[in-house]
């Protein structure tokens, strides 16, 4: 699928088949693209850890439900629970140093292993590491760029995927054995789509100048419509949400599985 398409097809996919599992290999499509995005200095904070719903006993399954997360834990097949390593600055001095070595931070631009030890680790990074707050916002974001490649991998693949909140976080540690420095993101519910994969159209959103500006936050980013045209051809804007037969859609799925109309 070509990349314009696939950010325009992307929707939060809540309707799975629950009885088609997802090739193993499919996963590891998401989980490399994941590992492809970019990352401050070349750092693993993003951590995920893949479950078959099956594999975890209905106890569990329970105590992951919350209130935005429901009947969506027994549709789908797959979760990903993606976590951020707040140690994620231990041996990150040494891939700096990795990335001098390979030239992409070059002397050019000031680099060098010297320069790593004493300025950007030793001035920066260093005393940044040591305030909860900023390896937090740090981290989120590099877990969120990792996570957004995954999203993405997943349409690509033919797949459905939603974020979730993590549920019970207390059971996740203590089932995943999940390690002390790794705080929860979001839990990532994949499977092949039940629904129609346009999932009742895009969803609505603002006009592109109601968030972006141009040259100061006065002037609202105008959208070139000849541009605007372009993207609908090339799949990137489709068309809005709801379509006219989505409250059928979802009237008869919730019939297929006698759930509340
Ligand atoms: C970080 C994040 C967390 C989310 N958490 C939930 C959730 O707990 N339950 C849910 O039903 N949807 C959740 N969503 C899905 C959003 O509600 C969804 O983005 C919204 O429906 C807009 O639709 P779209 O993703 O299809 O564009 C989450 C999305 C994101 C990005």
């Amino acid at each position: 699928m070509e990349f314009k398409e696939v950010i325009g097809l992307r929707r939060s996919i809540r309707w799975f088949k629950p009885w088609q599992p997802v090739e193993r290999e499919k996963i590891q499509v998401m989980l490399e693209a994941a590992n492809r995005s970019s990352r401050s200095m070349n750092a693993d904070y993003c951590k995920a850890v893949v479950v078959n719903r099956d594999d975890l006993d209905q106890e569990t399954r329970d105590a992951l439900r919350n209130p935005t997360t429901t009947v969506d834990l027994d549709l789908a097949p797959t979760y990903i629970f993606w976590f951020t390593d707040m140690d994620y600055e231990v041996g990150t001095q040494d891939r700096l140093k990795e990335l001098v070595q390979h030239k992409v931070l070059p002397p050019s631009h000031g680099w060098s292993e010297a320069y790593v030890d004493e300025v950007v680790w030793g001035q920066v990074i260093e005393p940044m590491s040591k305030v909860f707050a900023i390896k937090q916002w740090m981290g989120s974001i590099e877990s969120g760029i990792c996570i957004c490649n995954a999203l993405n991998a997943a349409v690509d693949e033919g797949l459905g995927a939603c974020l979730h909140a993590m549920g019970n976080p207390a059971v996740v540690k203590e089932v995943l054995k999940v390690p002390d420095s790794w705080f929860p993101a979001w839990l990532m519910l994949v499977g092949y789509p039940l629904e129609d994969r346009e999932a009742g159209g895009q969803r609505p959103r603002r006009p592109l100048d109601t968030n972006f500006f141009e040259g100061t936050c006065e002037t609202p980013f105008v959208p070139d419509p000849e541009v605007t045209e372009r993207l609908r051809r090339e799949g990137m804007i489709q068309e809005a949400g709801p379509f006219p037969w989505r409250a059928d859609e979802v009237r008869m799925l919730s019939r297929m599985f006698g759930l509340p109309e």
